[in-house]
């Protein structure tokens, strides 16, 4: 946090507004999103392209964090939608996303989902396999419709990032093999149906990455295959998407490059590519989720229990936890805190700071140095805004927070917080 977080109560501040207040107000567990950031961070993605001269789409990848006031905001700052599910494209209409905005993702899409993408006109389908371009044919057929489309290449690249955000390599579920000749069966394939239009060709090699070299080489590869389609089947894609994954600090020893960064090597790689390839420049798309909401994301918790044993890091334990951010327990995630009421506070200790969750693995920090701490303080975790609430539950049914919004000194709720009666609504009693 910058010093300039802290007001003269000494507490911190989110968007001009105090942590305490947003406490006390709103209640915790809270998630609360300085929107200054999110627009900061697609102002800096779009900066990028808009320097380098290329035609683009900033895509939001909705999975990160997906609320209506999100869909709005992201719409309003003009940018397009990477969409997974009838859920997401649902949600995303209800908060006036228009549906040419969203290119929809996924490797087991449904008939119904995409007969929902077709009646909304999404903006393009994105093809991951041959069963879904027989369905989508025969959903085509049916609805006498046409479609844009585009198709996931697995370019064979390993993202160094941990196995489950891990998607570019040969093995991998996601999207047509290359080296085996499939993404070109593919290409035949979608060329020959006259309902489909491919508009571009799309890799994704894995999620918070902190190396630019694997973009790069993706970004080379999708050249050198377009350029090859090219000269084969006369294709020429429209656009070239690399899609998102660019990493972000969570605790100091993590380095990332800035997002735009690696946007700005991969524009280049692109640029300089397709003038040596002879390939007419793509309009370059990326697909960031994590990069434009995760820094500006906190989870603010009250401080309960406290367990110490004599020769063992003491538990200080939170009202959240697994429940609103299940990264620590899934995927040994690192997160970095600070004592809301007192971010200046000289540490005294290190402690684990634990969920109230039924489980051992519930605990959000393993190492957090601490001030003198009492029951009743608040707990900032920073850098929580992507994939925490989008993959909250409930748990030994504690009810997912509230989430706000924070701008210029005011706060604005977005997301209610669930009740015990919102828990048991879908439930049928014998
Ligand atoms: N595009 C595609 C096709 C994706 O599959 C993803 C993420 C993104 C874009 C956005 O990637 P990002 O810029 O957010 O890294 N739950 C995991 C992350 C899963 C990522 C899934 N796909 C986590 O919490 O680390």
């Amino acid at each position: 946090i910058s010093s300039n977080q802290i007001n003269s109560a000494g507490h911190l501040t989110i968007g001009g507004v105090d942590t305490l207040e947003l406490a006390q107000r709103y209640g915790t567990p809270l998630i609360v999103y300085d929107v200054a950031k999110i627009k900061s961070q697609i102002h800096h993605f779009q900066k990028v392209f808009r320097d380098n001269h290329v035609k683009s789409a900033v895509v939001y990848a909705t999975k990160a964090f997906e609320s209506l006031a999100m869909f709005q905001l992201a719409n309003k700052e003009h940018c397009h939608f990477d969409v997974v599910s009838g859920g997401e494209i649902y949600a995303a209409l209800a908060a006036g996303v228009p549906g040419k905005m969203m290119i929809f993702h996924g490797n087991n899409k449904s008939r119904a989902e995409l007969e929902m993408a077709v009646r909304h006109h999404l903006g393009a389908i994105m093809l991951d396999n041959f069963h879904e371009i027989d369905l989508l044919n025969s959903v085509l057929d049916q609805m006498n419709s046409k479609i844009n489309v585009m198709i996931r290449l697995t370019p064979g690249i390993t993202a160094e990032t941990n196995s489950y955000d891990q998607t570019g390599q040969v093995d991998s579920k996601f999207g047509f093999d290359v080296q085996s000749g499939q993404g070109e069966d593919a290409l035949k394939q979608v060329l020959h149906s006259p309902r489909m239009n491919l508009i571009g060709i799309h890799c994704h090699i894995g999620s918070q990455i902190f190396d630019v070299t694997g973009f790069e080489i993706a970004a080379k590869k999708m050249v050198k295959f377009a350029a090859d389609w090219k000269r084969k089947y006369n294709f020429v894609p429209k656009i070239i998407d690399v899609g998102g994954g660019f990493g972000i600090r969570y605790v100091k020893s993590d380095h990332p490059i800035a997002p735009e960064d690696f946007v700005d090597a991969i524009v280049k790689t692109i640029k300089s590519q397709a003038a040596k390839q002879h390939l007419p420049m793509p309009a370059i798309w990326i697909e960031p989720g994590r990069s434009i909401v995760g820094p500006a994301g906190y989870n603010l918790y009250t401080i309960g229990s406290s367990k110490r044993v004599p020769g063992i890091k003491p538990y200080v334990d939170v009202d959240g936890g697994m429940g609103d951010n299940i990264r620590p327990a899934l995927y040994h995630a690192k997160y970095e805190a600070v004592l809301a009421n007192d971010p200046n506070a000289k540490p005294v200790q290190n402690v684990r700071i634990a969920g109230k969750y039924c489980e051992s693995g519930d605990i959000m920090i393993q190492n957090q140095p601490l001030p003198k701490i009492k029951p009743g303080d608040i707990l900032a975790v920073l850098d929580t805004g992507a994939y925490g609430y989008s993959m909250a539950m409930d748990y030994n049914m504690n009810p997912r927070p509230a989430v706000v919004f924070v701008e210029n000194g005011k706060s604005k709720l977005v997301i209610r917080r669930e009740t015990y009666a919102d828990m048991i609504r879908l439930n049928q009693k014998l």
